[in-house]
């Protein structure tokens, strides 16, 4: 039986200190459709500021992150069956859904850096190789832990994304922009679901944080290793270009400067998370959010409007 009524009563019972910032998700997390059309010959290998080392991570975690988010897609469900309260079923729902799309989209993307001489099947190998013999291998519980993990950086990375719009506004690649800025705002839309659901179904601290580390590696140490051999894979005399170095301070701060780098300006937000009672919506991006969804998604004006397929939300089932 499909209800909408209800839902207040039962999300105050399921959220009851919550309830100010959650409400306003319930029934309000759309799975959209896309279809960017992407071309190899619109593909900037500079895209962010036109800094190649610093546009490398985000090629690398464009590769990774698809295997990131089918671990959050398997263990979603898997953990949805356990889940009572109707109102995190729907939204878990919506959190696969979203996911889905993101890898699908994200696949389409890297098959555009493969002509563009990127090292996508070698980084899709070595992803394949980490996730089915090591993270698919784990018992449930700390995947639980890991996907909530993932998500909390996903969201760091979207806030940053959001608050920082101007980094996507030096190259002509629209779609790379379209691409990045969709996902992020549905990483913020959804980033409070799988740290719902891991609080719901274990609430371990010490299992909570195991899954940030583990993501935080992962991301950091794995994605950053991808992304330091992407620019000498892709074109092995970028170690003999002048330009190319004297251009790697700038990826540097791109990615690591304290008042203004992805990572760097990102460090409280990024740790807040071992603090025992965090929350996401601790951070709050309501504001945000609003504006980025008039701006991409309107649909007369949005950014995203020309590549839109179709949305729906799922049902809240009782
Ligand atoms: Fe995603
Ligand atoms: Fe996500």
């Amino acid at each position: 039986m499909l209800l909408a009524k209800p839902v207040k009563k039962v999300f105050a019972k399921a959220f009851p200190s919550r309830l100010p910032n959650l409400k306003d998700q319930i029934a309000n997390i759309p799975i959209r459709h896309f279809n960017f059309k992407f071309s190899p010959d619109e593909l900037d290998v500079k895209f962010f500021m036109q800094k190649e080392w610093a546009t490398a991570y985000f090629a690398a975690l464009s590769i990774f992150l698809t295997y990131g988010e089918e671990l959050v897609i398997e263990t979603a469900r898997h953990h949805r069956d356990q889940i009572q309260d109707p109102v995190l079923k729907q939204r878990l729902t919506s959190l696969i859904g979203q996911e889905a799309i993101h890898s699908k989209v994200h696949e389409e993307y890297n098959e555009t850096m493969i002509p563009n001489n990127l090292p996508v099947q070698l980084y899709r190998f070595l992803a394949e190789q980490v996730f089915n013999h090591t993270f698919l291998k784990f018992p449930q519980p700390l995947k639980l832990s890991m996907m909530a993990g993932i998500e909390h950086f996903t969201a760091v990375f979207a806030q940053y994304a959001m608050t920082h719009q101007d980094i996507f506004n030096h190259s002509l690649d629209e779609k790379t922009r379209a691409l990045w800025l969709w996902h992020m705002l549905e990483e913020s839309e959804h980033k409070d679901i799988a740290y719902d659901t891991y609080q719901v179904l274990s609430a371990n601290y010490p299992l909570r944080i195991s899954g940030f580390f583990i993501a935080l590696i992962t991301l950091g140490l794995g994605v950053g290793a991808g992304a330091l051999m992407l620019p000498f894979l892709r074109r092995p005399m970028n170690s003999f270009s002048l330009s190319f170095w004297k251009e790697a301070k700038g990826s540097w701060d791109l990615l690591f400067s304290r008042d203004n780098g992805v990572f760097g300006s990102s460090l409280g937000h990024i740790f807040d998370y071992l603090r025992p009672d965090f929350h996401p919506n601790d951070h709050d991006t309501t504001e945000l959010l609003e504006y980025f969804k008039k701006e991409l998604l309107d649909p007369e004006t949005g950014t995203l409007t020309p590549y839109f397929v179709k949305a729906f939300t799922p049902a809240l089932r009782m």
